[in-house]
């Protein structure tokens, strides 16, 4: 019955379960780290690695056979496995250290190469986003709907921005201009799958990013397309968890979204539509 939870999608949730007591009680020390000189950056590492190390304990033992892909631990589990858990035990890291509190935890369920099944869980909200593949979208026990806006000028637009020794090329600026230009608003929340998750839920209405790892986007994907929307790479490519770019909107948005972010390639600094530096 539609809406009704797998056994998968329990177990999935049961690791992110564990994982958010553990981060939530953390997550409320954060803020008294702030004022200390050290800082809460290595306890934070260490908050990040506990949560990873209880979701992979209670995935093991509920699905021996399967592999994973974890941010902090990366490849392992079974060999030759057809099944495997891709995990972010805590996306939004950024904001987490600094006491915001916008984060999740985002685990999905990849077999033959297809994701199957995804969870990004905020438990600060109490929101839990779920799909399965031909099952729908759904936040607790409310099916999810992509928005249903179509005209860009009213969408409001969740990107994700470049940071200390990450770059997106040269045109990330000229993008972001042109999009700016053309919409109501550009949010930058700092938790890619909860942006996807946000998409999936008809709260934004497209999501642009480059350079996320499958564990950002896997599940968040999956919550989008189950949910009546579409997921590329920026380009056009058909491989937005394992390329190197991601564009979710709407049914309706997406087409007029990349046709502005093409226009933007050949506007960024260094590129001869460029305006020239005025000199003497
Ligand atoms: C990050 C967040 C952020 C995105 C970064 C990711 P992390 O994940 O999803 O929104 O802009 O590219 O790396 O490091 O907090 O797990
Ligand atoms: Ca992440
Ligand atoms: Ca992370």
């Amino acid at each position: 019955m539609a809406g009704s939870r797998s056994a998968l999608i329990n177990v999935m949730v049961r690791a992110a379960e564990k994982a958010a007591r553990t981060l939530v009680r953390d997550f409320g020390e954060v803020e008294q780290l702030q004022v200390s000189k050290k800082g809460p950056a290595d306890f934070v590492s260490s908050a990040d690695l506990a949560a990873e190390k209880a979701i992979r304990t209670e995935l093991a033992k509920a699905r021996p056979d399967f592999g994973w892909l974890m941010e902090e631990s990366g490849k392992g589990g079974a060999a030759n496995a057809r099944s495997r858990w891709i995990v972010d035990p805590l996306d939004g890291t950024t904001n987490f250290l600094h006491g915001v509190p916008h984060w999740s935890i985002s685990i999905a369920a990849e077999t033959d190469g297809a994701i199957v099944a995804g969870i990004v869980y905020d438990p600060i909200k109490n929101e839990l986003f779920w799909a399965e593949r031909g099952q729908g979208a759904f936040v607790n026990s409310k099916r999810l709907r992509v928005s249903g806006r179509r005209s860009l000028d009213v969408a409001l637009i969740a990107t994700g921005m470049p940071y200390k020794g990450r770059t997106s090329g040269p045109h990330y600026l000229a993008e972001l201009d042109l999009v700016m230009a053309e919409v109501a608003g550009v949010r930058r929340f700092g938790s890619a799958a909860l942006d996807l998750a946000y998409v999936a839920a008809g709260r934004y209405d497209a999501f642009w990013e480059y350079g996320l790892s499958p564990w950002d986007s896997a599940a968040g994907v999956l919550l989008v397309t189950e949910a009546g929307g579409f997921v590329s790479e920026v380009g056009g490519g058909n491989n937005p968890i394992y390329g190197s770019s991601i564009l979710a909107a709407n049914g309706d948005l997406g087409r007029p979204l990349r046709e502005i972010l093409r226009k933007a390639s050949g506007k960024g600094p260094g590129a001869s539509t460029a305006p020239k530096a005025v000199s003497g």
